[in-house]
């Protein structure tokens, strides 16, 4: 079985999110490949499948909405699981800007049509090497404690739990049937 993880990001972040579960894959004897989401023609080669897009403004990067388009129809028929990722900064429960903030609702929406198995969002990380004054002004203004909020237990949990379902055969059977 050759599972792909489709990946979309700006300042490396959400890469480094998806190498890690393709590390989990293949630790679990899956075949693997990991690749920026823009760059992939067609799922043919693939058994199932993982998109991962930074969220910047409440949307997912272009390549991985592109993604979504170019594929949706194979998507459909493959079991496919998503994440996000996005939040920085002091977690602030309850406050319903911040919530606002996790996820791009249209795109979750497309998402969850498509028959995604589950969808989850892991804290981000601020830029490394801002690019621009927003980006600056993002690393000043948050505290270092807060910069890099990837929590990799619940990375790998997250990718091991596919892994499971996948060598257990569960993958294509419950492909109709989303979370
Ligand atoms: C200008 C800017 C806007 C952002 N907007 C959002 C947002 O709307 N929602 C969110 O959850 N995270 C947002 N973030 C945080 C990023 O998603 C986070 O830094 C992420 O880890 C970036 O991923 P990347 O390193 O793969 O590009 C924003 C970050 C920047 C710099």
């Amino acid at each position: 079985m050759r599972v792909l993880v489709a990946y979309a990001s700006k300042n490396g972040s959400t890469e480094e999110i998806a190498r890690r579960i393709a590390e989990e894959f293949e630790r679990k004897g899956l075949d693997v490949d990991c690749l920026e989401a823009g760059t992939i023609r067609h799922l043919d080669a693939y058994s199932a499948v993982v998109l991962g897009s930074a969220v910047y403004a409440k949307r997912w990067r272009r390549s991985a909405r592109g993604f979504l388009r170019r594929h949706q129809r194979a998507l459909s028929a493959l079991p496919w699981w998503v994440f996000s990722s996005g939040p920085v900064g002091e977690p602030k429960p309850g406050d319903a800007r911040a919530d606002s903030w996790l996820e791009p609702p249209k795109t979750i929406a497309r998402v969850e049509r498509l028959g995604a198995r589950t969808h989850v969002v892991f804290g981000g990380r601020v830029p490394v090497q801002p690019h621009n004054f927003v980006e600056r002004a993002m690393v000043r203004n948050t505290p270092e404690e807060f910069a890099d909020r990837r929590d990799w237990d619940e990375i790998k949990g997250w990718a091991a739990d596919i892994a499971a379902q996948l060598v257990a055969g569960n993958g294509a059977a419950a492909a109709s049937s989303p979370a």
